[in-house]
């Protein structure tokens, strides 16, 4: 005899209930970079738009990082840990296989025995997150979700590549995450390039420590041209794809987010989605660097402390990166 398995349905649609970021204390300025690379101040301000970046201390980790970035979502949503039934880290700079950042971060935080997991999806790991809290929300396997975008990318960048040194930061952003009557969350729009994967990659694997010995920390490699290609001709169809999947058009947007890799990358999009001129934009590159996950919360959040975005505003995220994978999202904010 075989019964019949009770299913589980949750809320009718999910909302961000509030937002919270974190960037470590020591600013690194173009000219600290350029001690170690043949570069210039300019020639990183015209390029990417960069001036500073932050990066962390030793002893301050991806966890570290997180927990700092939580409280100020736990405080701008209203939700206490003890409500919280999930967390879900998106980094890729968490240098310990196992456990996870999430489960450490969860009990860090005192959050009582939630579902917790990482997600390695690079840039885009914070709006893949969004995503999935969405869906167990709606699916009904949790009720309120902790979403992070993290990274230590001071520790996997080396300082004598003149491709990368001067593009990456540390930092990390924070979304809480929980059920609503209306849409919050427009549909995501996310797919990934394995073909492309060596655009962007840890060069060697952890094992060559151990089988080399003597051999330099693994590091990021990046194609440079290849990444900004990609991203200035590909994902501005994906942005448009996420404005159509959630029933609205550029004149409805209020702010957009687009993960802040390259300030030209930036300018191109906007140019390609036609944006008009009152759209909030982020810019936070200029003075956070590249900080891929950690991203998008780390913009939007500093766009609501300063007033540059707004309750109920309706903003456009896209993140893409190494994978290569993107996603993108229409949220309505907190
Ligand atoms: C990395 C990036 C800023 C480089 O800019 P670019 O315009 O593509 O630069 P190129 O690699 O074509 O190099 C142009 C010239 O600058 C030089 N150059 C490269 N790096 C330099 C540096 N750090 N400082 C000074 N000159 C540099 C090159 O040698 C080259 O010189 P040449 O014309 O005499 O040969 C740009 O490709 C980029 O932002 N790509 C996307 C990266 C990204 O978004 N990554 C993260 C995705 S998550």
């Amino acid at each position: 005899m075989s019964g019949v398995i009770t299913g589980r349905t949750g809320a009718p649609a999910s909302r961000i209930l509030g937002f919270g970021g974190y960037r470590p204390a020591r600013v690194v300025t173009n000219a600290d970079i350029c001690e170690h690379i043949d570069s210039s101040d300019e020639w990183i301000r015209e390029r990417s738009g960069i001036v500073t970046r932050h990066f962390a201390a030793e002893d301050e980790g991806v966890v570290e990082m997180s927990a700092a970035a939580a409280a100020k979502a736990f405080a701008a949503s209203g939700v206490t840990p003890d409500q919280v039934d999930a967390v879900i880290v998106g980094t890729v700079t968490h240098l310990i296989q196992t456990p996870s950042a999430a489960a450490v971060l969860a009990d860090r935080l005192g959050i009582p025995d939630p579902a917790a997991f990482d997600i390695s999806a690079a840039c885009a790991g914070f709006s893949y997150g969004v995503a999935l809290a969405d869906d167990m929300i709606r699916g009904g396997s949790a009720s309120l979700v902790l979403v992070l975008g993290v990274e230590k990318l001071s520790d996997m960048v080396d300082p004598t590549d003149r491709g990368t040194a001067f593009i990456f930061g540390d930092g990390a952003g924070a979304a809480v995450v929980g059920p609503s009557d209306t849409a919050g969350i427009g549909p995501v729009v996310w797919g990934s390039d394995g073909a492309q994967a060596d655009a962007i990659e840890q060069d060697v694997f952890w094992t060559t420590l151990r089988d080399e010995p003597g051999h330099a920390f693994p590091k990021l490699k990046m194609s440079g041209q290849q990444v900004f290609r990609w991203a200035v001709f590909e994902m501005a169809k994906v942005a448009t794809q996420a404005l159509e999947a959630a029933g609205v058009t550029v004149d409805d947007l209020d702010v957009f987010v687009p993960h802040q890799a390259n300030m030209r990358i930036t300018d191109a999009m906007i140019k390609k989605l036609g944006l008009p001129d009152r759209i909030a934009v982020a810019r936070d590159i200029a003075d956070t660097g590249n900080t891929s996950a950690a991203s998008i919360p780390l913009a939007v959040s500093r766009m609501l402390e300063r007033g540059e975005a707004k309750s109920g505003d309706l903003a456009l995220f896209i993140g893409f990166g190494a994978g290569l994978v993107y996603s993108a999202q229409v949220v309505t904010l907190p």
